[in-house]
């Protein structure tokens, strides 16, 4: 696999002239379940560290000790949208809290395998539920913090379920009909038109490589590298 080209220039996590640390940078990861974020968070993981940089790699939900409880709640145990998205949040308020804010804070780059795009996507969209709570509940839980980067690696649904069918046993999520991923699917394109510039759409039905030179022209194109 190439390292990313540009990119001997990636140096958040270093000090300014002032002597000041730099701010980290916050990237997340989205998809509808099988789109193969996972082999490449840890790709650009092991790329980044590898060249001396100081990376948090975690997830939501989870992240922190309390929010991985709360995800096994949330993954496994039947419960109402409404009490899914409360700790579902209630999970991102730890996990931001503990692990992103102080990461970003010394200077880090955080890789974050989903964030609140994928609640707008799966809860919003794919549940129905009400897209203004959900809004408020973002701002309360998140303060103005978003990520710098979201990289959405997009599938069409039918072949991100022939994935999953290979690799593993579906969650209450992956369950899931196809109608519902393709809701989510959709949720993912209105974040994506409402905030254009943190988004970068990877063509996730190509080859490992591809989705690679995707990522690659993705981190290029950001004026903070
Ligand atoms: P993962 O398997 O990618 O770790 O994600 C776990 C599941 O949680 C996945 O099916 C999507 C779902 N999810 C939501 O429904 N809402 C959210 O806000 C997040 C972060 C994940």
């Amino acid at each position: 696999m190439s390292a990313p080209g540009r990119s001997q220039a990636l140096n958040p996590g270093a000090r300014s002239a002032q002597g000041r640390p730099t701010p980290g940078r916050f990237i997340s990861f989205e998809g509808i379940d099988g789109a193969g974020k996972s082999t490449h968070i840890a790709a650009l993981q092991g790329w980044l560290r590898a060249r001396g940089h100081d990376v948090l790699l975690t997830r939501e939900p989870g992240g922190s000790p309390l929010a991985e409880q709360l995800r096994e709640l949330v993954l496994h145990r039947p419960m109402d949208a409404l009490s899914e998205t409360l700790l579902i949040f209630a999970a991102r308020r730890d996990h931001l809290q503990t692990c992103i804010e102080p990461a970003l804070a010394r200077g880090a780059i955080v890789l974050c395998d989903r964030f609140t795009d994928a609640t707008f996507a799966y809860q919003g969209a794919g549940r129905g539920f009400d897209l203004h709570v959900l809004q408020q509940l973002e701002t309360w839980v998140q303060q103005g913090r978003q990520p710098d980067l979201t990289l959405w690696f997009d599938l069409p649904p039918a072949q991100a379920a022939e994935r999953r069918a290979a690799v593993r046993a579906p969650d209450r999520f992956e369950r899931q009909d196809l109608d519902f991923f393709t809701r989510v699917r959709d949720g993912y394109a209105q974040r994506m038109q409402q905030a254009p510039q943190r988004f970068a759409r990877l063509d996730a039905s190509t080859d490992r490589d591809g989705v690679w030179a995707q990522i690659e022209q993705a981190l290029e194109q950001r004026p903070w590298w």
